[in-house]
């Protein structure tokens, strides 16, 4: 039966929400094998084994936010707190340049010092200097005519993960002035301005059930994302949730092996939280039918302080500098990493 849901997934491209539901809670390690073997076989034939290289630059660790999960919550008196000048981020991107990188996400908290005037400035001064590299921006939650100006900019790509698609479940998740709706108006809002956009979830959060998986991979399929972002929830010790379990390297591969073959063009990174709860997460994820990898580009400084979970790697040979490492890695698990600018093959309007 799991064998039939996995051959009708790889057919058609979907499934019903029963048998979503069905093939995630009853799965078992031969119907992983089979389902990343088909996964690795639709991502083959949309992208061969090419992986695409982004690179991280984590600008700050202020936010203005208190979301219960994130060591980066405005009320963790414990966390350091850092801000990248203009200067400094295009320091990192000028290194990331020179390793090969292409495209340059700038993450953040939801820190307020960052004008519009101010990202707008860095962005056509990265857009100037690299014409042929993207700009992807993770940011946060901003306005629609904050998101329409980075975009004029020259920004390319937004990152903003909806980390649940269960409004009640997204409550728990997040203090009460944050909202789903708000979240997926930004989404939306995002994908007519005419950005290649990512949504994307923790894969065992608290209080997430098979149901809240099935409603995130249900708003994946319909929202047809350029990119998704997921990884397995990792608690933090100065949050609410520091006592709550880390979700599972099993589950999150088996997430990224359907996700793949909800949208067989997406753009699927293989994140730092899957190598973080396993030495060979990353190497795992891409034989299970993830593209993407987001080395950390950061100023070695400041890498630690950008602490959304417990152990995050982030100074061993995962990073930028040590990019035949990656090479060698990723070639284990299969694939090949290229430098280019690895654009979507999903449809963006305006564009
Ligand atoms: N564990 C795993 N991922 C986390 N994120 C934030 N906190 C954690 C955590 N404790 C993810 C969120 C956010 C992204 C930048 O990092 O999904 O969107
Ligand atoms: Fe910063 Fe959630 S704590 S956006």
């Amino acid at each position: 039966m799991q064998k039939e849901l996995i051959e009708k997934l790889f057919l058609t491209g979907n499934l019903t929400d029963e048998e979503l539901k069905q093939l995630i809670e009853n799965r078992t390690d031969e119907d992983f094998a089979l389902l990343s073997k088909t996964a690795r076989q639709r991502c083959g034939e949309e992208y061969g084994n090419k992986v695409y290289m982004r690179g991280l630059i984590e600008f700050s660790s202020y936010c203005k936010n208190d979301c219960l999960y994130c060591g980066l919550r405005r009320s963790n008196k414990n966390a350091e707190r850092y801000r990248l000048s203009a200067e400094e981020i295009m320091n990192c991107c000028e290194n990331g340049y020179k390793l090969g990188f292409r495209t340059f996400v700038l993450q953040g908290g939801e820190d307020n010092y960052y004008s519009d005037d101010l990202f707008c400035e860095i962005i056509s001064a990265i857009k100037e200097k690299f014409p042929d590299a993207a700009v992807t921006l993770s940011l946060g939650e901003r306005s629609y005519d904050s998101f329409k100006r980075l975009f004029e900019a020259g920004a390319d790509r937004y990152l903003l993960r909806h980390e649940t698609a269960d409004s009640e479940h997204y409550g728990k998740l997040h203090p009460k002035e944050l909202s789903l709706e708000n979240r997926m108006n930004c989404l939306n809002q995002l994908k007519e301005i005419g950005y290649q956009t990512g949504c994307g979830f923790m894969v065992g959060s608290p209080f997430q059930t098979a149901d809240c998986i099935v409603k995130d991979l249900r708003f994946i399929k319909d929202f047809q994302p350029q990119m998704v972002g997921i990884g397995p929830f990792i608690p933090h010790k100065d949050t609410p949730f520091k006592e709550e379990k880390a979700g599972t390297l099993e589950l999150t591969l088996f997430l990224l092996s359907i996700i793949r073959l909800l949208l067989p063009k997406v753009l699927l990174p293989s994140t730092t939280a899957l190598g973080t709860i396993n030495p060979t997460g990353r190497e795992q994820g891409i034989k299970a039918g993830a593209n993407v990898v987001m080395p950390n580009l950061s100023p070695v400084g400041v890498r630690k302080k950008y602490s959304l979970y417990d152990n995050k790697i982030c100074t061993g040979e995962e990073a930028a500098e040590c990019l035949e490492c990656l090479r060698r890695r990723v070639k284990a698990a299969g694939g090949e990493l290229v430098a280019h600018r690895g654009d979507s093959k999903i449809a963006i309007n305006n564009k």
